[in-house]
């Protein structure tokens, strides 16, 4: 499968966020990667359906929407409506989550999966055959700018191995502190999608740069 790169606009200068986005688009970013975050789940507050909306209307890369969010599936109608290409939710916290892919995946948007560091792999397994996208936080979610954890690199090779098990085509991502070197790292332990946000937006020498320096640790 083909390494796919997602730039976070969490560190996107909003001020001018269609400027940035074509940037993007121009520099070779694949996906556009929405945080949602609702001050509960995490202690940040970010963007609704209405920043997909906008979104859409600025490009037609795939919108890779992260929900960090409790009880998600009071807004996955609202998110595939504003035009979210796939949405990702979260485990911890979420006795109905299988039920919440199932509503994902019937109205026709790409469900994903993602664990936070202090979660196992292990609570994937019942998942994955409902999921087209498993991510591994690479930070404690919430903040763009943190430190990639090393310690998660276990983690996604035994992801990986997991993912190998199974009859099915799905995307392994990592999330956080993912920049020229963790790219690297995070690719040699299996995975294949990979979110960057500081790396890409506050690049000194812009965000032509940041992405030919991500991708060249992609091969
Ligand atoms: C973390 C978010 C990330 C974040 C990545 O809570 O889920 O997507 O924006 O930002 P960087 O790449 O700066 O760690
Ligand atoms: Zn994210």
């Amino acid at each position: 499968m083909k390494y796919i790169l997602s730039a976070s606009i969490l560190s996107a200068d909003f001020s001018n966020l269609e400027a940035s986005i074509r940037n993007c688009e121009q520099a070779g970013v694949d996906w556009i990667h929405i945080d949602v975050m609702d001050g509960h789940f995490v202690p940040n507050l970010t963007m609704g359906p209405f920043i997909v909306e906008t979104c859409k209307r600025i490009t037609n890369l795939p919108l890779d929407c992260h929900l960090i969010i409790e009880k998600p599936e009071n807004l996955v109608r609202s998110f595939i409506d504003a035009g979210a290409d796939s949405l990702t939710i979260h485990p911890e916290n979420n006795p109905n989550i299988l039920r919440t892919l199932g509503f994902i995946n019937e109205l026709g948007c790409k469900a994903g999966v993602a664990i936070n560091p202090g979660t196992s792999h292990l609570v994937l397994q019942p998942l994955l055959p409902f999921v087209d996208l498993v991510l591994v936080m690479t930070v404690n979610p919430g903040f763009s700018g943190q430190s990639f954890m090393p310690e998660m690199i276990t983690k996604v090779n035994e992801t990986a191995r997991m993912i190998k098990g199974q009859n099915k085509e799905i995307r392994l991502q990592v999330d956080g502190g993912i920049n020229a070197s963790t790219i690297i790292r995070a690719r040699q332990a299996g995975a294949d999608a990979f979110v960057s946000g500081s790396a890409i937006f506050d690049h000194p020498d812009g965000i032509n740069a940041a992405v030919f320096a991500l991708k060249k640790g992609l091969g």
